[in-house]
Protein backbone atom coordinates (compact mmCIF):
# COMPACT_ATOMS: atom_id res chain seq x y z
CA UNK A 1 0.00 0.00 0.00
CA UNK A 2 1.26 3.49 -0.17
CA UNK A 3 2.25 5.66 2.67
CA UNK A 4 -0.12 8.24 3.33
CA UNK A 5 0.34 11.57 2.04
CA UNK A 6 -1.87 15.12 2.15
CA UNK A 7 -0.70 17.36 -1.08
CA UNK A 8 -2.48 21.09 -2.14
CA UNK A 9 -1.58 24.06 -3.69
CA UNK A 10 -2.87 27.00 -4.23
CA UNK A 11 -2.16 29.89 -7.45
CA UNK A 12 -0.44 32.43 -6.76
CA UNK A 13 -2.72 35.03 -8.34
CA UNK A 14 -4.61 38.07 -6.67
CA UNK A 15 -5.71 38.18 -3.02
CA UNK A 16 -6.81 35.34 -1.27
CA UNK A 17 -10.24 35.55 -0.39
CA UNK A 18 -12.70 33.81 2.37
CA UNK A 19 -13.29 30.74 -0.32
CA UNK A 20 -9.95 29.65 -0.05
CA UNK A 21 -9.42 29.98 3.14
CA UNK A 22 -12.32 27.96 4.12
CA UNK A 23 -12.22 25.36 1.55
CA UNK A 24 -8.42 24.86 1.47
CA UNK A 25 -5.90 26.67 3.81
CA UNK A 26 -8.05 26.47 7.08
CA UNK A 27 -7.96 22.42 6.09
CA UNK A 28 -4.39 22.19 5.25
CA UNK A 29 -3.60 23.38 8.56
CA UNK A 30 -6.30 20.56 10.54
CA UNK A 31 -4.77 17.60 8.58
CA UNK A 32 -0.71 18.79 9.65
CA UNK A 33 -1.47 17.40 13.01
CA UNK A 34 -1.60 13.56 11.71
CA UNK A 35 -0.26 13.68 8.30
CA UNK A 36 2.77 14.17 6.14
CA UNK A 37 1.79 17.11 4.18
CA UNK A 38 3.26 19.21 1.41
CA UNK A 39 1.57 23.00 0.43
CA UNK A 40 2.60 24.46 -2.66
CA UNK A 41 2.43 27.81 -4.09
CA UNK A 42 1.45 26.49 -7.84
CA UNK A 43 3.21 29.22 -9.78
CA UNK A 44 3.44 27.22 -13.06
CA UNK A 45 -0.73 27.84 -13.31
CA UNK A 46 -0.88 31.09 -12.80
CA UNK A 47 0.30 31.75 -16.19
CA UNK A 48 -2.21 29.63 -17.92
CA UNK A 49 -4.94 32.20 -18.02
CA UNK A 50 -2.65 35.64 -18.00
CA UNK A 51 0.76 35.12 -19.10
CA UNK A 52 2.01 38.27 -17.80
CA UNK A 53 1.74 39.40 -13.97
CA UNK A 54 3.13 42.60 -12.75
CA UNK A 55 4.69 40.55 -9.51
CA UNK A 56 4.43 37.11 -9.42
CA UNK A 57 7.13 36.73 -6.84
CA UNK A 58 5.19 39.08 -4.56
CA UNK A 59 2.09 36.46 -5.11
CA UNK A 60 3.98 33.75 -4.52
CA UNK A 61 5.55 35.05 -1.38
CA UNK A 62 2.29 36.03 0.10
CA UNK A 63 0.97 32.79 -0.58
CA UNK A 64 3.27 31.32 1.19
CA UNK A 65 3.04 33.87 4.31
CA UNK A 66 -0.67 33.10 4.21
CA UNK A 67 0.26 29.44 4.49
CA UNK A 68 2.79 30.34 7.68
CA UNK A 69 -0.05 32.75 9.30
CA UNK A 70 -2.72 30.51 9.02
CA UNK A 71 -0.43 28.04 11.12
CA UNK A 72 1.16 25.68 8.82
CA UNK A 73 4.34 24.41 9.90
CA UNK A 74 6.90 24.56 7.49
CA UNK A 75 9.30 22.79 9.30
CA UNK A 76 7.61 19.08 10.17
CA UNK A 77 5.92 19.61 6.73
CA UNK A 78 7.14 21.17 3.17
CA UNK A 79 5.69 24.42 1.65
CA UNK A 80 7.45 25.59 -1.07
CA UNK A 81 6.90 26.81 -5.23
CA UNK A 82 6.31 24.52 -7.95
CA UNK A 83 8.26 26.04 -10.21
CA UNK A 84 11.27 25.32 -7.82
CA UNK A 85 10.90 21.83 -8.82
CA UNK A 86 11.17 21.14 -12.36
CA UNK A 87 10.34 17.19 -11.71
CA UNK A 88 6.55 18.84 -11.60
CA UNK A 89 6.23 19.96 -15.20
CA UNK A 90 8.55 16.48 -16.37
CA UNK A 91 5.94 14.36 -15.09
CA UNK A 92 2.97 16.74 -16.68
CA UNK A 93 4.41 15.90 -20.16
CA UNK A 94 4.27 12.26 -19.92
CA UNK A 95 0.98 12.77 -18.32
CA UNK A 96 -0.25 15.46 -21.65
CA UNK A 97 0.68 12.15 -23.34
CA UNK A 98 -1.53 9.61 -21.29
CA UNK A 99 -4.27 11.53 -21.03
CA UNK A 100 -6.74 11.94 -23.95
CA UNK A 101 -7.96 15.46 -25.50
CA UNK A 102 -11.54 14.88 -25.18
CA UNK A 103 -10.40 13.99 -21.56
CA UNK A 104 -9.36 17.97 -21.29
CA UNK A 105 -12.27 19.21 -23.17
CA UNK A 106 -14.64 17.56 -20.87
CA UNK A 107 -13.21 20.06 -18.09
CA UNK A 108 -15.36 22.49 -16.92
CA UNK A 109 -13.42 24.78 -15.48
CA UNK A 110 -11.45 25.49 -19.03
CA UNK A 111 -14.94 26.13 -20.55
CA UNK A 112 -15.67 28.44 -18.15
CA UNK A 113 -11.99 30.33 -17.77
CA UNK A 114 -11.58 30.05 -22.02
CA UNK A 115 -15.30 31.42 -22.42
CA UNK A 116 -16.51 31.82 -25.92
CA UNK A 117 -13.15 32.30 -27.78
CA UNK A 118 -11.43 28.89 -27.37
CA UNK A 119 -9.71 28.43 -29.80
CA UNK A 120 -7.87 31.30 -28.49
CA UNK A 121 -7.05 29.85 -24.74
CA UNK A 122 -3.54 28.97 -24.18
CA UNK A 123 -2.68 25.16 -24.31
CA UNK A 124 -1.24 25.67 -20.86
CA UNK A 125 -5.17 26.50 -19.76
CA UNK A 126 -6.52 22.88 -21.67
CA UNK A 127 -3.28 20.98 -20.05
CA UNK A 128 -3.69 23.07 -16.84
CA UNK A 129 -5.75 19.06 -15.03
CA UNK A 130 -2.32 17.21 -16.43
CA UNK A 131 0.22 19.53 -14.57
CA UNK A 132 -2.61 19.16 -11.61
CA UNK A 133 -2.28 15.69 -11.28
CA UNK A 134 1.57 15.47 -12.13
CA UNK A 135 2.01 17.88 -9.02
CA UNK A 136 0.24 15.60 -6.62
CA UNK A 137 1.60 12.50 -8.19
CA UNK A 138 5.38 13.54 -8.51
CA UNK A 139 5.13 13.01 -4.69
CA UNK A 140 2.59 9.69 -4.56
CA UNK A 141 0.55 12.07 -2.57
CA UNK A 142 -2.91 9.78 -1.77
CA UNK A 143 -5.02 12.68 -0.11
CA UNK A 144 -5.87 15.95 -1.28
CA UNK A 145 -7.69 18.41 0.15
CA UNK A 146 -9.65 21.63 -1.93
CA UNK A 147 -12.86 23.14 -2.16
CA UNK A 148 -15.56 21.84 -4.54
CA UNK A 149 -14.31 22.91 -7.59
CA UNK A 150 -11.60 21.15 -7.71
CA UNK A 151 -13.69 17.63 -7.95
CA UNK A 152 -13.88 17.21 -11.35
CA UNK A 153 -9.93 17.65 -11.58
CA UNK A 154 -9.04 15.29 -8.92
CA UNK A 155 -11.35 12.53 -10.81
CA UNK A 156 -9.07 13.30 -13.95
CA UNK A 157 -6.37 12.71 -12.10
CA UNK A 158 -7.25 9.20 -10.34
CA UNK A 159 -8.42 9.09 -14.71
CA UNK A 160 -4.08 9.21 -15.57
CA UNK A 161 -3.22 6.96 -12.44
CA UNK A 162 -5.29 4.86 -13.82
CA UNK A 163 -4.55 4.36 -17.43
CA UNK A 164 -0.66 5.02 -16.71
CA UNK A 165 -1.25 1.87 -13.94
CA UNK A 166 -2.46 -0.07 -16.79
CA UNK A 167 -0.70 0.80 -20.22
CA UNK A 168 2.42 0.27 -18.25
CA UNK A 169 1.66 -2.38 -15.94
CA UNK A 170 4.32 -5.05 -17.22
CA UNK A 171 6.44 -2.54 -17.00
CA UNK A 172 6.23 -1.48 -13.24
CA UNK A 173 6.37 -4.91 -12.00
CA UNK A 174 9.75 -5.31 -13.93
CA UNK A 175 11.03 -2.43 -11.82
CA UNK A 176 9.95 -3.63 -8.82
CA UNK A 177 8.44 -0.05 -7.58
CA UNK A 178 4.84 -0.99 -8.09
CA UNK A 179 2.31 -1.67 -5.70
CA UNK A 180 -0.40 -4.19 -5.66
CA UNK A 181 -3.81 -2.51 -5.92
CA UNK A 182 -7.24 -2.94 -6.68
CA UNK A 183 -8.95 -1.15 -9.41
CA UNK A 184 -12.80 -1.84 -9.58
CA UNK A 185 -12.66 -5.15 -9.35
CA UNK A 186 -9.46 -5.79 -11.02
CA UNK A 187 -6.46 -6.46 -9.17
CA UNK A 188 -3.53 -4.72 -10.40
CA UNK A 189 0.49 -4.11 -9.95
CA UNK A 190 0.69 -0.05 -10.00
CA UNK A 191 2.92 2.56 -9.51
CA UNK A 192 0.53 5.77 -8.94
CA UNK A 193 -2.30 5.87 -6.00
CA UNK A 194 -5.55 6.91 -7.02
CA UNK A 195 -6.01 9.97 -4.96
CA UNK A 196 -8.73 10.64 -2.77
CA UNK A 197 -10.06 14.27 -2.41
CA UNK A 198 -10.94 15.58 0.38
CA UNK A 199 -13.65 17.98 0.52
CA UNK A 200 -16.06 17.84 3.16
CA UNK A 201 -17.08 20.42 5.70
CA UNK A 202 -19.20 22.93 6.03
CA UNK A 203 -18.58 24.99 3.24
CA UNK A 204 -16.85 22.54 0.32
CA UNK A 205 -17.84 25.64 -1.95
CA UNK A 206 -18.25 29.60 -0.67
CA UNK A 207 -20.93 31.47 -2.58
CA UNK A 208 -20.76 35.07 -3.23
CA UNK A 209 -21.58 37.34 -0.86
CA UNK A 210 -23.68 39.14 -3.78
CA UNK A 211 -25.36 36.02 -5.77
CA UNK A 212 -25.67 32.81 -4.18
CA UNK A 213 -25.15 31.03 -7.24
CA UNK A 214 -21.92 31.85 -8.32
CA UNK A 215 -19.21 30.70 -5.83
CA UNK A 216 -16.99 33.36 -3.87
CA UNK A 217 -14.05 34.06 -7.12
CA UNK A 218 -10.82 36.08 -7.14
CA UNK A 219 -12.02 37.16 -10.23
CA UNK A 220 -15.81 37.94 -9.52
CA UNK A 221 -15.59 42.35 -10.39
CA UNK A 222 -17.94 43.13 -7.18
CA UNK A 223 -14.92 43.34 -4.34
CA UNK A 224 -18.31 43.21 -2.02
CA UNK A 225 -18.63 39.22 -3.06
CA UNK A 226 -15.67 38.45 -1.70
CA UNK A 227 -14.11 38.65 1.44
CA UNK A 228 -10.34 38.97 1.47
CA UNK A 229 -8.21 37.71 3.92
CA UNK A 230 -5.94 40.62 4.54
CA UNK A 231 -9.21 43.09 4.90
CA UNK A 232 -9.38 45.08 7.83
CA UNK A 233 -12.25 44.81 10.94
CA UNK A 234 -14.21 47.23 9.44
CA UNK A 235 -14.64 45.73 5.20
CA UNK A 236 -15.09 42.25 6.51
CA UNK A 237 -18.07 44.06 8.87
CA UNK A 238 -19.22 46.13 5.89
CA UNK A 239 -19.29 42.99 3.57
CA UNK A 240 -21.40 40.87 5.75
CA UNK A 241 -23.70 43.41 6.85
CA UNK A 242 -24.56 44.63 2.80
CA UNK A 243 -24.53 40.12 1.86
CA UNK A 244 -27.29 39.52 0.05
CA UNK A 245 -30.16 37.29 2.37
CA UNK A 246 -34.30 36.45 1.90
CA UNK A 247 -36.64 38.59 3.67
CA UNK A 248 -36.61 35.57 6.33
CA UNK A 249 -35.01 34.72 9.47
CA UNK A 250 -32.57 31.78 10.57
CA UNK A 251 -34.23 28.48 10.26
CA UNK A 252 -34.08 26.24 13.41
CA UNK A 253 -32.84 23.15 11.36
CA UNK A 254 -30.98 22.38 8.10
CA UNK A 255 -33.85 21.51 6.10
CA UNK A 256 -35.03 25.24 6.28
CA UNK A 257 -32.09 26.10 4.25
CA UNK A 258 -33.03 24.23 1.11
CA UNK A 259 -33.73 26.89 -1.90
CA UNK A 260 -32.28 29.93 0.63
CA UNK A 261 -28.65 30.01 -1.27
CA UNK A 262 -27.47 33.13 0.37
CA UNK A 263 -28.77 32.00 3.82
CA UNK A 264 -27.03 28.67 3.80
CA UNK A 265 -23.96 30.43 2.72
CA UNK A 266 -24.35 32.71 5.50
CA UNK A 267 -24.75 29.69 7.70
CA UNK A 268 -22.42 27.84 6.54
CA UNK A 269 -19.35 30.48 6.50
CA UNK A 270 -20.38 30.62 10.29
CA UNK A 271 -19.62 26.69 10.90
CA UNK A 272 -16.60 26.25 8.99
CA UNK A 273 -15.35 29.31 10.79
CA UNK A 274 -16.69 28.08 14.18
CA UNK A 275 -15.61 24.41 13.82
CA UNK A 276 -19.16 23.60 14.08
CA UNK A 277 -21.48 22.23 12.51
CA UNK A 278 -24.54 24.00 10.75
CA UNK A 279 -27.10 22.20 12.32
CA UNK A 280 -25.62 23.28 15.71
CA UNK A 281 -24.74 26.79 14.07
CA UNK A 282 -28.43 26.86 13.53
CA UNK A 283 -29.55 25.43 17.51
CA UNK A 284 -28.13 29.13 18.24
CA UNK A 285 -29.44 30.87 16.18
CA UNK A 286 -32.50 29.43 14.87
CA UNK A 287 -35.43 31.74 14.68
CA UNK A 288 -33.30 35.03 15.16
CA UNK A 289 -33.77 37.86 12.12
CA UNK A 290 -30.34 38.29 9.80
CA UNK A 291 -29.77 41.77 11.77
CA UNK A 292 -29.05 39.31 14.69
CA UNK A 293 -26.63 37.13 13.44
CA UNK A 294 -24.80 39.12 10.89
CA UNK A 295 -22.79 41.05 13.48
CA UNK A 296 -21.90 37.83 15.34
CA UNK A 297 -20.99 36.49 12.10
CA UNK A 298 -18.68 39.50 11.30
CA UNK A 299 -17.11 39.54 14.87
CA UNK A 300 -16.66 35.93 13.91
CA UNK A 301 -14.96 36.02 10.93
CA UNK A 302 -12.68 39.44 11.77
CA UNK A 303 -11.46 37.10 15.28
CA UNK A 304 -10.52 34.20 13.28
CA UNK A 305 -9.15 36.36 10.09
CA UNK A 306 -7.57 39.57 11.77
CA UNK A 307 -4.71 37.10 13.62
CA UNK A 308 -3.77 35.34 10.21
CA UNK A 309 -3.32 39.16 7.61
CA UNK A 310 -1.09 40.84 11.09
CA UNK A 311 1.03 38.12 10.94
CA UNK A 312 0.89 38.14 6.98
CA UNK A 313 1.55 41.31 6.78
CA UNK A 314 5.03 40.32 9.36
CA UNK A 315 6.04 38.30 7.26
CA UNK A 316 6.18 39.88 4.77
CA UNK A 317 8.28 42.30 5.63
CA UNK A 318 10.83 40.31 5.59
CA UNK A 319 11.31 39.17 2.11
CA UNK A 320 14.52 37.12 3.19
CA UNK A 321 13.08 34.82 5.87
CA UNK A 322 9.87 33.61 3.38
CA UNK A 323 12.51 33.27 0.09
CA UNK A 324 14.61 30.71 2.68
CA UNK A 325 11.42 29.11 3.37
CA UNK A 326 10.34 28.22 0.04
CA UNK A 327 14.48 27.21 -0.75
CA UNK A 328 14.27 24.54 2.07
CA UNK A 329 11.16 23.50 1.32
CA UNK A 330 11.96 23.44 -2.12
CA UNK A 331 15.19 21.30 -1.89
CA UNK A 332 13.22 18.76 -0.16
CA UNK A 333 10.56 18.66 -2.38
CA UNK A 334 12.83 18.05 -4.97
CA UNK A 335 14.46 15.20 -3.33
CA UNK A 336 11.04 13.42 -2.99
CA UNK A 337 10.36 14.17 -6.36
CA UNK A 338 13.74 13.41 -8.25
CA UNK A 339 13.06 9.65 -6.94
CA UNK A 340 9.77 9.23 -8.08
CA UNK A 341 10.69 10.71 -11.39
CA UNK A 342 13.56 8.00 -11.89
CA UNK A 343 11.48 5.37 -11.34
CA UNK A 344 9.04 6.95 -14.01
CA UNK A 345 11.80 7.42 -16.45
CA UNK A 346 12.85 3.68 -15.58
CA UNK A 347 9.12 2.50 -16.24
CA UNK A 348 8.65 4.20 -19.56
CA UNK A 349 12.43 3.28 -20.48
CA UNK A 350 14.06 6.30 -21.25
P1 LIG B 1 -9.23 30.46 -7.20
O1 LIG B 1 -10.19 29.32 -7.44
O2 LIG B 1 -9.71 31.47 -6.21
O3 LIG B 1 -8.69 31.05 -8.47
P2 LIG B 1 -7.18 28.49 -6.70
O4 LIG B 1 -7.58 27.86 -7.97
O5 LIG B 1 -5.73 28.71 -6.45
O6 LIG B 1 -7.93 29.85 -6.49
O7 LIG B 1 -7.80 27.67 -5.53
C1 LIG B 1 -7.14 27.41 -4.31
C2 LIG B 1 -8.01 26.53 -3.47
O8 LIG B 1 -9.13 27.28 -3.00
C3 LIG B 1 -8.59 25.32 -4.20
O9 LIG B 1 -8.55 24.19 -3.34
C4 LIG B 1 -10.00 25.71 -4.49
O10 LIG B 1 -10.86 24.60 -4.58
C5 LIG B 1 -10.31 26.54 -3.26
N1 LIG B 1 -11.40 27.49 -3.53
C6 LIG B 1 -11.38 28.52 -4.40
N2 LIG B 1 -12.55 29.20 -4.40
C7 LIG B 1 -13.33 28.56 -3.47
C8 LIG B 1 -14.65 28.78 -2.97
N3 LIG B 1 -15.41 29.79 -3.42
N4 LIG B 1 -15.13 27.94 -2.02
C9 LIG B 1 -14.37 26.91 -1.53
N5 LIG B 1 -13.12 26.65 -1.96
C10 LIG B 1 -12.59 27.47 -2.90
NA1 LIG C 1 -10.01 27.21 -8.28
Amino acid sequence: TFQPLVFSGVQPTGNLHLGNYLGAIRKFVALQENNDCIYCVVDLHAITAQLVHDDLRGQIRSIAAAFIASGIDPKKHIVFNQSAVPQHAELAWIFNCVARIGWMNRMTQFKDKAGKDRENASLGLLAYPSLMAADILVYRATHVPVGDDQKQHLELARDIAQKFNIDFQEKIRATGKGVDMVVGEEPIHGYFPLVEPLIDGPAPRVMSLRDGTKKMSKSDPSDLSRINLMDDADEIARKIRKAKTDPEGLPSEAEGLKGRPEADNLVGIYAALADRSKADVLAEFGGQQFSVFKPALADLAVNVLSPISAEMRRLLGDTSHIDAILRDGGERARARAEKVMGDVFDIVGF
